[in-house]
């Protein structure tokens, strides 16, 4: 049997990694933690995250600040309970055989604890890095606080100022004990990432193998400033007239049109003038869409952006493909994600080609994407955590500007139509239409 690879074209047979976050509260742990595991499965990297937090919150679902005292020796015993329940349960996920990369997300603040966690997952064969966010911006501690912790389960009916102080009071009994990692030199034999203030600057110690770099580059250039990334596909094709896939066809008149229209679409959503950067693809369709754009936005094609390659079924009809390779069209509606074109590429495929798109996309700050229909259900299967069964079938209608915005949770969307006419390409599993409404459940 072929070894199973997986987005960064590693083997994830016999690999098996756990994540240990460590910080106090309010610092992005969870925030860090959930985009990893965002990332690592949009790559097919099996991840999961045990949040102790959520352990705890079964024995002590609301529990004000005394409670994190470390002489308060209930709150002691039921946390310690909390971190072994979550330390077994991602045990249990390894052993059952599905686990890659376990992420424990809890303040692990201090050395015993630390060690405490390194023993048991070692123990098991299972490589350890320590990801820690270290923090001392007040001003920004305070907004998490607003943001995230005043509306957590923790304070649920309570009053938003009050948990705010409280929370404060919580973080205080943490920093009596809080050890940040390697601080007394004594734990420089640990895998370690640290990121501090946000990634204004971060030590790496220990990285091994390829997955763990992977991992922490990506941790390491994740920011926080407010942005957006744009989405669009080109203007309507007269290949998209034809009905036909593929090829470098130019614009029709209404792809034009659209091209025309996208500098006021994009100023609308914009709100303001800041400027964006532009990347396209280095197929005709896209350069053309985005030429009317205002010269001051930097443009950049990628090759990466190109439309999935249809190989030898380029520049033909579905109708066309299910004449000449029934076979191959039925097998593609069964499991569209891992279907390959002959000579051609897979959803799969395109997924590994867009890493370094995310991993520059998270770099960067205000984007414009201009590609197609294929590439931006890739892309939009990343922010949005679309499943592989369902991110090929996304509907991404033709001229229309979608806004995605990174919350602390989640992405929000918008979409801008520029209300131009253009066909349908969006296909329904078995059907050979030129062109179809897609279903109204689902879509952007
Ligand atoms: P924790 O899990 O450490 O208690 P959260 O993840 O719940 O904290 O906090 C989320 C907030 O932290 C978000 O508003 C996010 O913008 C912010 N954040 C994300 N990364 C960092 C970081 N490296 N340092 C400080 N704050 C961050
Ligand atoms: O029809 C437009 C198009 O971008 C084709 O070039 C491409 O092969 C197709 O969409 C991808 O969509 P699907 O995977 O649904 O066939
Ligand atoms: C928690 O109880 O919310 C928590 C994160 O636990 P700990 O600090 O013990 O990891």
């Amino acid at each position: 049997m072929a070894p199973k690879t997986n987005g960064i074209g590693v083997q994830v047979e016999d690999m098996r990694i756990c994540v240990v976050m460590v910080g106090l509260p309010a610092r992005g742990k969870s925030y860090i933690a959930q985009k990893a595991q965002r990332y690592l499965k949009w790559l097919s990297i099996p991840a999961k995250t045990f949040n102790v937090g959520n352990y705890r919150r079964n024995d002590a679902p609301q529990p004000s600040a005394d409670f994190f005292d470390t002489n308060n020796a209930e709150g002691e015993r039921k946390r310690r309970a909390a971190a072994e329940a979550a330390v077994a349960d991602m045990l249990q996920w390894f052993k059952s055989g599905e686990g890659v990369v376990a992420i424990l997300d809890a303040t692990n603040s201090t050395k015993e604890r630390r060690k405490w966690v390194l023993d048991k997952v070692k123990s098991e064969g299972i490589e350890v890095i320590f990801v820690e966010s270290k923090c001392d911006e007040e001003e920004l501690i305070m907004a998490n606080i607003r943001d995230v912790k005043t509306t957590s389960p923790d304070y649920k009916g309570q009053d938003p100022e009050k948990a705010a102080l409280d929370f404060r009071d919580r973080i205080r009994n943490y920093e009596k004990v809080y050890k940040s990692i390697n601080e007394d030199g004594d734990e420089d034999d640990l895998t370690y990432l640290k990121i501090m203030n946000v990634g204004k600057q971060v030590i790496i110690n220990r990285i091994r193998d390829y997955l763990q770099s992977r991992i922490v580059y990506y941790l390491m250039n994740l920011h926080i400033r407010p942005r957006s990334v744009w989405l669009s596909r080109h203007g309507e094709s007269m290949l998209n007239i034809e009905g036909r896939i593929g090829g470098d066809a130019g614009l029709s008149h209404r792809g034009e049109e659209y091209a025309r229209k996208l500098p006021d679409l994009v100023l609308e959503s914009v709100g303001s003038d800041r400027p964006l950067t532009v990347w396209t693809s280095t197929l005709k369709r896209t350069i053309a869409t985005a030429r009317h754009l205002p010269k001051h936005y930097n443009q950049l094609q990628w090759k990466a952006l190109d439309e999935l390659d249809a190989g030898v079924c380029d520049g033909m009809t579905y109708q066309e493909i299910a004449d000449m390779y029934p076979e191959d069209f039925q097998a593609r509606d069964e499991d569209k994600y891992n279907y390959r074109y002959r000579g051609g590429e897979s959803y799969r495929d395109v997924v590994i080609r867009l890493e370094p798109i995310i991993m520059e996309l998270e770099r960067s700050e205000d984007i414009l994407i201009i590609s197609h229909q294929a590439v931006i259900r890739c892309i939009y299967a990343y922010f949005m955590q679309k499943t592989q069964e369902e991110s090929p079938w996304v509907p991404v209608p033709l001229h229309t500007l979608m806004k995605l915005t990174p919350r602390a949770y989640g992405t929000e969307v918008q979409t801008f139509k520029a209300n131009i006419k253009a066909v349908s390409t969006w296909r329904g599993k078995g059907s050979t239409a030129k062109h179809e409404d897609p279903s109204p459940e689902g879509g952007v």
